[in-house]
């Protein structure tokens, strides 16, 4: 991995002095489209992510550069509005050097959304999943390279990835505040083109909901470093194929903007729900 302990270290360092005393415990990956601001955080603090030695920065129309500190649900949060791809060139192990940072100044909760394809018929632009699964198309791990090994596990389990306790109370969340909430698998493609409708009708086969080019990476890093983890879609388009349209970045971030509230109000209850996981506070 061309990532070290002493790199995550010298960042972590760095970031709780932009913390200045802040002891975030859930930290927050944000897909494209999705804004800090639409989550009404209180008590903001905006920090650059380039005050963050070794972080890399994202290239992508739709997303931050810099990480949000900040109140959400009576918890403290660390939000990275904006997040980087494999296909923007970045290894994975650079690309999800957040993560270890995140878990290293004590955030012990990662929530992960993205912007997603449905490949599920049901599905429509707006729709919320749940992530209760993925399947890894990238044709990389994050962990490939030499192990550090106090990084954690060389061969990281992967049964239960997205926390079930924590997805379960949040579904009932959802049924009280009445918002809609499927849940599904969700297919990570390396991208940066969209699939084909041929390679839509081949992940569906093989049991995918969604689709897009994120979020498997960050959560097989989230797990080597011990983080329970939510993961949840916005299902901003059809996948290619389902309705016959073709697809555009511009229609992703849109959807984003236009699914705010309700995104906004289950990301409060997402975050809120860690006070009360087994684990303790
Ligand atoms: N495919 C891949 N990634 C995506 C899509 C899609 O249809 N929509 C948003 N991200």
């Amino acid at each position: 991995m061309d990532v070290t302990q002493a790199q995550v270290d010298e960042a972590a360092e760095a970031l709780r002095v932009q913390l200045g005393g802040r002891e975030p415990t859930v930290g927050l990956v944000l897909g494209s489209g999705l804004t800090s601001g639409t989550l009404g955080l209180t008590d903001p603090e905006e920090i650059p992510m380039s005050s963050i030695p070794h972080l890399p920065r994202p290239t992508v129309e739709g997303h931050g550069s810099s990480w949000i500190a900040g109140k959400l649900a009576d918890r403290a949060v660390l939000v990275a509005a904006g997040r980087v791809h494999r296909y923007e060139g970045v290894s994975l192990g650079r690309a999800t050097f957040g993560v270890r940072v995140l878990a290293a100044v004590g955030c012990r909760y990662l929530v992960v959304t993205n912007a997603a394809g449905g490949i599920a018929e049901s599905f429509r632009p707006g729709t919320l999943m749940r992530i209760s699964d993925h399947l890894n198309f990238l044709g990389d791990s994050p962990l490939v390279g030499p192990h550090e090994s106090s990084f954690g596990d060389r061969f990281v389990d992967m049964t239960h990835v997205y926390d079930p306790e924590w997805g379960e109370r949040v579904e009932r969340f959802a049924n009280l505040k009445q918002i809609p909430l499927e849940s599904g698998t969700y297919a990570a493609c390396l991208g940066p083109q969209y699939e084909t409708p041929a390679e839509i009708r081949f992940l569906r086969t093989v049991g995918a909901d969604a689709v897009g080019m994120s979020t498997v990476p960050e959560v097989i890093v989230a797990r080597q470093c011990g983080m329970r983890i939510f993961g949840l879609s916005l299902i901003s388009n059809a996948a290619a194929g389902v309705t016959g349209e073709a697809l555009s970045h511009d229609e992703v971030i849109e959807a984003g903007r236009a699914a705010a509230k309700p995104l906004a109000a289950l990301i409060r209850g997402v975050v809120g729900i860690t006070a009360e996981l087994s684990s303790g506070g």
